[in-house]
């Protein structure tokens, strides 16, 4: 039998951690979101819900996969024997499988501008049109979220180290650099103030329960939290890494990019006259009409979709290795024919997701088109209900000697971080989603 394979080393962890929450989560869902929700409001409610519930939630995470050292399921039953947490880890499974569905949908939409950006100038478009002639078309967007699944799968199909740590490594780095001068690019046009003032200065007539589930629910999808990803992460972590450290790392991180992402779209729309309210397709809309702007900007859009399209390979690749590793357990030998079975189902329940802005624009679910019904039942619902739950199974299932044996903090650190998932976080989740059924 195989064994478990283990991180070569700390920094490939925390890149690859880093990787698989960096995505398309602070690329194009924040800016999307701020966009429709009031922007300052949104991106204060956004960083409180990082820091003070994402962020505790996800070291708990982090505290049950290292001291499971399995998948979650396995890891949630050695962790508290006998009892009915490993639901947890199952629970997790079905929510990445739905979340996969549709994030590959938007994986596709790269590859679709990717490969128009190579083959057919997209100088001096108009965006808005270019980006409803791509998702409009069923053919196109079926063949380019097909694509993105068999890319994802065969990654993962290699198994861990030879994939995920190879791709994570540059390209996230030199995509930072490109954020910065792009934002660069985009505060000096003419009217970006505009812009500025509508990310940073909150508009609190939009501060409701919806705003704050919404906000929150970015929080989760953006740092990985609440489909047990990083249990699964942290098992393969050697025991010398610094638990709290790393969380921090990536919530930090997540939230400059989030801003990054925010200072590159919203001084453009303004100054380029587009609606921040365009949906899901701002950053689609919003990121070539910037290129436009540049010298040379053919070119840097090709490579900027390219890193891109990693950013969102090393998130894809992660969510398909929960599934797989959850669904095969311990046997190993059954990796390669599970990824591709998996891969595909995925990519079938994905379906009616790339077709939700063309052939089923006329559906009319809870939250909108059966694109957004998978956004709403996975970041909504199955994410927080997922991070409330390991919330209470790392402030009330694992002992005080466990948790501080896996966390190594001062004691008075510890001792706030025990507070806030057995009290604070739980209360908090369960008031934002009273607060969003009472009064919307
Ligand atoms: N955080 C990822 C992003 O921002 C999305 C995501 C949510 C994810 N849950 C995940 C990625 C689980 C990997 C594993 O794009």
């Amino acid at each position: 039998m195989k064994q478990r394979e283990q991180w070569t080393s700390k920094i490939g962890f925390v890149l690859a951690a880093a990787g698989s929450a960096i995505g398309l989560g602070a690329i194009w869902k924040f800016p999307y979101m701020a966009g429709t929700n009031g922007g300052g409001i949104f991106l204060f409610l956004f960083i409180l819900s990082t820091l003070a519930i994402g962020l505790p939630i996800l070291l708990a995470e982090f505290v049950i996969g290292r001291r499971g050292q399995q998948d979650a399921v396995t890891s949630l039953k050695l962790l508290a024997p006998g009892k009915k947490w490993y639901w947890i880890g199952w629970m997790g499974l079905v929510t990445s499988s739905v979340l996969l569905s549709f994030y590959s949908v938007v994986g596709g939409w790269i590859l679709s501008y990717l490969v128009r950006a190579i083959f057919f100038s997209l100088q001096n478009r108009d965006y808005g049109m270019l980006f409803e002639d791509i998702i409009a078309n069923p053919l196109e967007v079926l063949f380019a979220q097909a694509a993105f699944m068999f890319l994802t799968t065969w990654i993962v199909q290699g198994g861990i180290k030879s994939g995920i740590e190879r791709a994570s490594r540059w390209m996230m780095p030199l995509l930072f650099i490109f954020f910065i001068v792009l934002a660069i690019r985009s505060l000096t046009l003419e009217g970006a103030m505009e812009g500025v003032r509508f990310l940073f200065v909150p508009d609190w007539s939009f501060l409701s329960g919806k705003t704050f589930l919404l906000a929150l629910g970015q929080a989760f999808f953006s740092l990985s939290v609440g489909v047990t990803a990083m249990i699964t992460y942290a098992s393969y972590l050697p025991k010398e890494e610094r638990l709290g450290q790393s969380a921090l790392n990536v919530s930090i991180l997540n939230i400059i990019i989030s801003l990054l992402a925010g200072l590159v779209i919203f001084p453009a729309v303004f100054a380029l006259d587009h609606s921040p309210e365009e949906g899901p397709g701002l950053t689609f809309v919003i990121f070539p009409a910037i290129f436009n702007e540049i010298p040379l900007g053919s070119i840097f859009m090709i490579v900027f979709f390219i890193l891109l399209l990693f950013a969102t390979l090393t998130s894809s690749i992660a969510m398909l290795e929960i599934v797989v590793s959850t669904g095969i357990r311990k046997k190993y030998h059954l990796r390669r024919k599970m990824s591709w079975i998996f891969g595909a189902c995925i990519f079938l329940i994905g379906i009616p997701s790339a077709l939700s802005f063309g052939t089923l624009s006329h559906l009319d679910l809870p939250g909108g088109t059966f694109f957004d019904f998978a956004d709403v039942l996975t970041s909504g619902i199955g994410m927080p209900v997922n991070a409330l739950l390991v919330s209470l199974f790392a402030g009330y299932a694992l002992s005080k000697a466990e948790t501080e044996d896996e966390l190594r903090m001062h004691h008075t650190l510890h001792a706030v971080w025990k507070a806030i998932v057995r009290y604070a976080a739980p209360i908090a989740i369960i008031a934002i989603f009273l607060a969003y059924f009472l009064n919307g």
